[in-house]
């Protein structure tokens, strides 16, 4: 009775307080699994049938996520970044239905394919009680139409709050624009084709801006949002992006569908962060082909770090996500993908996971890489899954240990046609191509990361290795698989990373326990419980 006194006052007291959102620097120790809404979970489990090729709704909700935030934060994420929530096109069109999210038709409704507002409410709430933070998509650039304006479709009312065709350019297609690098074209035309035109919102005039910075303004606030995932970045001019991003108060994440880290670089100016995909274009050349070289991969991380307004700080790395085939459709090599996936854990930037990679997924490109998840039943012991656990716990006993962790540039050491060290103390990642046969070996050597004769240990075989009395470390590869050492001083004991080699006692200050014993204050007083849970609410 108390704790539900205390739940109606937080309420009245937090209904009209400004948001608590999380920003950059509060996103940048943080891990991200990105889902799509429709494929991850089933309200009540019920194993329906999903075709993924046939690009129809299967049935995934918000409230099955929320019922399966147990076997996402088990994995040690702690952000979902899940599919766009406004209400979409109905009905089949000759792309299939809208069961991603990014059609919307009605920015000011939710997609009831996914659930109502008080499930998209409990979702935020169940993460915010975890200290976990939600990720919303968000597609600003343009709606989506189900045909061409005349051929079965007319302006007049259709879309919401967008409701005559003056609030959009007028009609050209980006890919039909003679001239790729025109950036008005870009800016101001349209995506998609004569099948499924996306039409484009019109960010030129000062009424639809107003009428978007206080739509995202809204949501965010309304549905407790931590931060955005944008969508189409580049689609609309640039300094579109600071006033949208101070609306919305929380950290931005825009998508830069781009392999140019010059062009790229001007986004970075004007939202809080990009998805690294020019990184991500070198990723299947550098890691998935033991044909490939590294130094493209190395060449291109060096120029973002140089040419971004935060080097890669507050960009977020990812291998797989629902635009781009998922890795092992790429190669069925597991050394090469657990390589691969590797890779975000030492970035610079956020690590994302893409569902389904942890269980294993072969889809291909867009559909086949949106398959529902719930055929796994979810189960835990599976390699990527343990391998994704140990990657979460070490970059989280890296940060505790070194909380320059999270500032330090990251160092492309040793760069060979085949292997590459990053150095992010007290991390030194080694990565190699040369895949699980490996009749040609590859030893990594790397001068002076670590204090002489430093004792480190492999945190994915527990393996200890010792430095030389330089700091080096010389280390033969095994199987092709990638190898993360990190002095046993900076892992915990009684921690999950290598349990019988750590020790590091941990320090007094840890949050843990402080959270224990407020807990037990909650029960005993509905009013700090509401003083409380502001603190950690975000
Ligand atoms: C984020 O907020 C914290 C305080 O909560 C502040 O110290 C920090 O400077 C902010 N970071 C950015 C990038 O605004
Ligand atoms: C309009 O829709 C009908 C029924 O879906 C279809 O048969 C017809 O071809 C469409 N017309 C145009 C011009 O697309
Ligand atoms: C579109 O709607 C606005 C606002 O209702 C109105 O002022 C304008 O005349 C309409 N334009 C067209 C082309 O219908
Ligand atoms: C760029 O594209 C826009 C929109 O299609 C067009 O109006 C403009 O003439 C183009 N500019 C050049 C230099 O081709
Ligand atoms: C990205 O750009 C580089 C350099 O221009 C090029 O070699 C590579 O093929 C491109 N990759 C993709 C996927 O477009």
């Amino acid at each position: 009775m108390l704790v539900s006194l205390a739940t109606s006052i937080f309420g009245v007291i937090f209904s009209a307080a400004p948001v608590l959102a999380a920003n950059a620097t509060e996103w940048s120790s943080r891990s991200i699994y990105q889902l799509i809404t429709d494929r991850f979970a089933t309200s009540d489990d019920t194993p329906v049938p999903c075709d993924t090729g046939a690009r129809k709704y299967c049935g995934g909700s918000w409230k099955g996520v929320t019922n399966h935030l147990d076997y996402i934060q088990s994995m040690g994420f702690d952000a979902i970044w899940i599919s766009p929530v406004s209400a979409n096109l109905e009905g089949a069109t000759s792309r299939g239905e809208a069961f991603h999210g990014y059609w919307t038709k009605d920015l000011d409704s939710l997609n009831p394919h996914f659930g109502t507002a008080e499930d998209l409410r409990a979702l935020s709430e169940a993460l915010h009680g975890r200290r976990m933070y939600l990720m919303l998509d968000v597609v600003v650039n343009h709606m989506a139409a189900p045909a061409l304006p005349g051929n079965n479709f007319t302006f007049e009312g259709f879309f919401h709050p967008f409701t005559n065709e003056s609030y959009f350019h007028k009609q050209c297609f980006v890919a039909e624009s003679p001239d790729p690098s025109n950036q008005t074209a870009v800016e101001q035309c349209w995506l998609g084709d004569n099948d499924l035109p996306l039409p484009d919102i019109n960010t030129e005039d000062p009424d639809v801006v107003k009428t978007l910075l206080d739509w995202i303004h809204n949501l965010v606030q309304d549905y407790g949002v931590d931060g955005l995932r944008i969508d189409t970045v580049k689609h609309i001019r640039r300094d579109f992006w600071p006033d949208f991003a101070n609306a919305a108060g929380v950290y931005t994440l825009g998508e830069v569908l781009i392999n140019d880290t010059s062009y790229a670089a001007q986004y970075t100016e004007v939202v809080d962060a990009i998805l690294d995909y020019p990184s991500y274009f070198q990723l299947a050349n550098a890691f998935l082909n033991t044909e490939g070289r590294f130094s493209s991969l190395a060449h291109v991380m060096t120029s973002s770090q140089q040419s971004y307004k935060h080097g890669l700080f507050r960009t977020a790395s990812f291998v797989e996500n629902h635009d781009q085939p998922r890795l092992a459709s790429l190669t069925k090599d597991q050394s090469l993908i657990r390589n691969a996936m590797t890779f975000p854990f030492v970035h610079d930037g956020i690590p994302i996971v893409y569902y389904g990679q942890e269980q294993g997924y072969q889809g291909g490109a867009d559909p086949y890489n949106r398959e529902a998840l719930w055929f796994t039943a979810y189960q835990q012991d599976k390699p990527l899954v343990q391998h994704i656990k140990i990657m979460n716990a070490a970059r989280k006993e890296a940060i505790e240990f070194s909380p320059s962790f999270l500032t330090t540039p990251m160092k492309l050491l040793a760069v060979e046609d085949h292997s590459m060290a990053v150095s992010k103390p007290p991390m030194l990642a080694l990565f190699t191509n040369i895949g699980s046969e490996n009749s040609r070996g590859v030893t990594w050597h790397v001068d002076a990361v670590f204090p002489p004769n430093e004792l480190l240990v492999d945190v994915l075989t527990c393996s200890k290795v010792v430095a030389d009395q330089q700091g080096g470390v010389t280390v033969p590869c095994a199987y092709g698989m990638p190898q993360v050492l990190m002095p046993a001083a900076s892992l915990r004991q009684g921690g999950t990373v290598c349990p019988e080699v750590a020790t590091r006692v941990r320090a007094k200050s840890a949050s843990l326990p402080g959270v224990r014993v407020t807990w037990a204050v909650v029960m005993a007083s509905g009013l700090f419980f509401v003083l409380c849970k502001s603190r950690w609410m975000w």
